[in-house]
């Protein structure tokens, strides 16, 4: 595996692959890698013949009091688990290599970005379409790879990639879940052992809430009750959001096949989102 901190190397080697007719896989991550971004990379893997992956904690997708200072930064054992996974190249720029100090030009995307994450953390979506349109410049891949437990960013990826013309397939990946159904996050390293224990709930809260949808309960609004109703006990939790949304991140009042059951908890101080979409089999 090829380890790389700066652009114009990343682009040569690139160039040198295209030459050869290659088929080019980007999986764009934050780092402290988990299984879940594994699961990218082997999806990568499997479809392109060279895999890149990107390690940057990108500051401007990170709102004033978030927690972009202590996101954790294991790169030494990151590239251990990008080796593992067949990656080729592990590009892990500094800050000022890809963001300098007058970035001017942003990418930003309407309406899908005005609910669930993009109305609790501003400017958020903003940042991170940003972030991987450059990424999606420097690297020129093929194939971009994301996860679906990030589904309001995995649908703004989509449609900006469709409205901008990048001539990127965007592929979604299924959600990777602990063995009691927490979703995988790098934000789980922050949680004490209670806290572990009370995050599970958000699973079984979400499980519930589907399992009411396929008995045959279509009111949103008593669905997303159900969900509260399973998390009220849970003392260290407070909901930061539920909602039905359908392909557009707009609530629904009906909910339908397709639509996404998506909730964000906070833990204690950790947040975390998890969701799913309505129709698709539950497996956890
Ligand atoms: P990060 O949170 O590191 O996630 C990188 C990719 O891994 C995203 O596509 C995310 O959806 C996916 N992922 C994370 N946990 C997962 C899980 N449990 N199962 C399946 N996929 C999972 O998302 C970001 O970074 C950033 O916003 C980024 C796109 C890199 C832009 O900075």
């Amino acid at each position: 595996m090829q380890y790389i901190k700066q652009i114009d190397i990343l682009r040569k080697q690139i160039k040198e692959y295209k030459k050869q007719g290659k088929i080019i896989g980007l999986v764009p991550t934050m780092g402290a890698l988990h299984e879940g971004h594994a699961s990218l990379f082997d999806a990568a893997r499997k479809e392109c013949d060279i895999v890149v992956a990107s390690v940057f904690v990108n500051p401007i997708q990170f709102g004033p009091n978030e927690d972009f200072d202590k996101y954790p930064r294991p790169i030494e054992d990151d590239k251990k688990v990008a080796e593992t996974h067949g990656v080729d190249i592990l590009f892990n720029p500094e800050v000022e290599e890809i963001i300098g100090d007058n970035l001017l030009a942003f990418v930003d995307i309407n309406k899908l970005s005005d609910n669930l994450c993009g109305a609790k953390r501003p400017g958020h979506f903003r940042g991170v379409c940003t972030i991987v349109s450059k990424l999606f410049n420097i690297v020129t891949p093929d194939k971009g790879f994301f996860g679906k437990k990030d589904i309001q960013q995995l649908m703004i990826i989509k449609k900006f990639v469709a409205d901008l013309n990048f001539d990127i397939e965007i592929i979604g990946c299924p959600i990777i879940r602990e063995s009691d159904g927490l979703a995988k996050s790098s934000r789980n390293k922050y949680l004490s052992d209670s806290e572990r224990q009370d995050a599970a709930v958000i699973n079984i809260a979400l499980k519930h809430t589907v399992e009411m949808y396929n008995k045959g309960e279509k009111n949103a609004a008593k669905l997303t009750d159900a969900f509260l109703s399973t998390m009220f006990n849970i003392a260290s939790a407070k909901i930061d959001y539920v909602h039905i949304v359908d392909e557009n991140m707009q609530n629904v009042q009906t909910a339908t096949d397709g639509n996404i059951l998506a909730a964000a908890v906070y833990i204690g101080n950790t947040r975390l989102i998890d969701n799913h979409i309505l129709g698709e089999q539950i497996c956890w």
